[in-house]
């Protein structure tokens, strides 16, 4: 199928300096938009144009029913050039999540090559300053218009690219966390694992008034017994116990991060012991005050490695590791990083190059 390029006549001006980025601020010139039809036969083709307003129904049943699917990946500049980190993972996932919601599935090699396309366009807003990237948003919503409980029969599929810095203000150092014992993100058997916006709209509540006593996210519990570790905000959850990597399983309520995953095989690769299991909040609050818990951060693609420097349950406020950034963080951000900005080998295949 072509990809079919629509140009903006006027280009913005990109931002005056690329190291004081901030998360999801500012967005590029162009986007990627793509329509569904049942009655057509399924998707038209990709569309390369300028970034601008969706033309929706009121009517449309992403705004009443959220049938909404997204993700986030990012693009990296390095010295051999514009770099993806494991793009097809992203886009299997939103095939996931786009099952899971009724949705239709995209074919993830077409996708690619037209995300490929897009990033070459817009290869002057990927911004330079090591830490920095593109922030890279695929969305998928219902836009037949119509009231009723069912799922749609018309969906939009757009792109959107945001040149960005550090997604928290503090950068990699240690942030505060609020374990949340009053709200649910998400229960087994619900959308937990999906990438969809109704778990995000679920955490604001929790999130706002956790940001308003000055902790920048919410840890969040199981669902079931308010006891077991989930994940945080926008990132997985892994703690440092006698030396061992824990983070806990992926058993349908929380997200499957890719970041998460990368850890683990990182782990795997340069012999530090990562486990998979259920870790309640009073083995972790135990752990931090007997000394055995020494470390503990967020996994995702927006922060990378968050290290959390305190944690804050009923109450109490334990403190990490001094609220320093330990040395597993920050051998895995190094690791990590490494991959994604070049100056480490790629040996596990991780990277798609924008132009070969
Ligand atoms: C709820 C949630 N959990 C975990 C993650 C981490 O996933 P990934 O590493 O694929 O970015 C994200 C980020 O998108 C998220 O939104």
């Amino acid at each position: 199928m072509e990809i079919k390029i629509k140009k903006a006549t006027e280009l913005k001006e990109l931002p005056e300096d690329d190291s004081k980025l901030g998360f999801g601020q500012i967005f590029t010139d162009h986007m990627l938009y793509m329509e569904f039809d049942r009655a057509k036969g399924g998707w038209g083709p990709a569309e390369i144009r300028p970034y601008g307003i969706l033309g929706l129904e009121p009517a449309s049943a992403c705004l009443h029913y959220g049938q909404i699917v997204w993700e986030g990946l990012k693009c990296y500049r390095t010295s051999e050039g514009l770099r993806l980190f494991r793009p097809r993972e992203n886009f299997k996932r939103l095939n996931r999540s786009a099952r899971r919601m009724c949705m239709p599935e995209v074919d993830i090699d077409y996708l690619l090559a037209a995300l490929k396309e897009l990033l070459k366009l817009e290869a002057r807003w990927v911004p330079k300053t090591l830490g920095t990237s593109l922030y890279i948003r695929p969305c998928m919503i219902a836009s037949e218009p119509f009231l009723g409980l069912h799922k749609a029969n018309r969906y939009i599929l757009f792109i959107i690219l945001s040149p960005s810095g550090p997604y928290f203000k503090e950068g990699f150092k240690p942030v505060k966390i609020l374990v949340e014992d009053k709200y649910v993100r998400a229960a087994v058997g619900g959308t937990g694992e999906a990438k969809t916006a109704g778990n995000y709209a679920a955490s604001l509540k929790s999130t706002d008034e956790a940001m308003e006593k000055g902790f920048s996210q919410t840890l969040w519990l199981d669902a079931c017994e308010r006891k077991y570790i989930e994940e945080v905000g926008a990132m997985n959850m892994a703690f440092v116990i006698n030396g061992e990597v824990v983070t806990p399983p992926l058993h349908g309520s929380i997200l499957s991060g890719i970041t998460r995953k990368s850890i683990l095989e990182i782990c795997d690769h340069i012999g530090i012991k990562a486990v998979e299991r259920r870790i309640s909040i009073d083995e972790v609050i135990e752990c931090i005050e007997n000394g055995t818990l020494t470390e503990a951060f967020g996994l995702g693609t927006a922060a990378i490695i968050a290290p959390v420097g305190s944690i804050f349950y009923k109450e109490e406020n334990y403190i990490i590791n001094n609220f320093e950034v330990g040395p597993i963080a920050t051998k895995l951000y190094e690791e990590l990083t490494g991959i994604q900005y070049g100056s480490k080998p790629d040996i596990f295949g991780w990277i798609e190059k924008v132009e070969e």
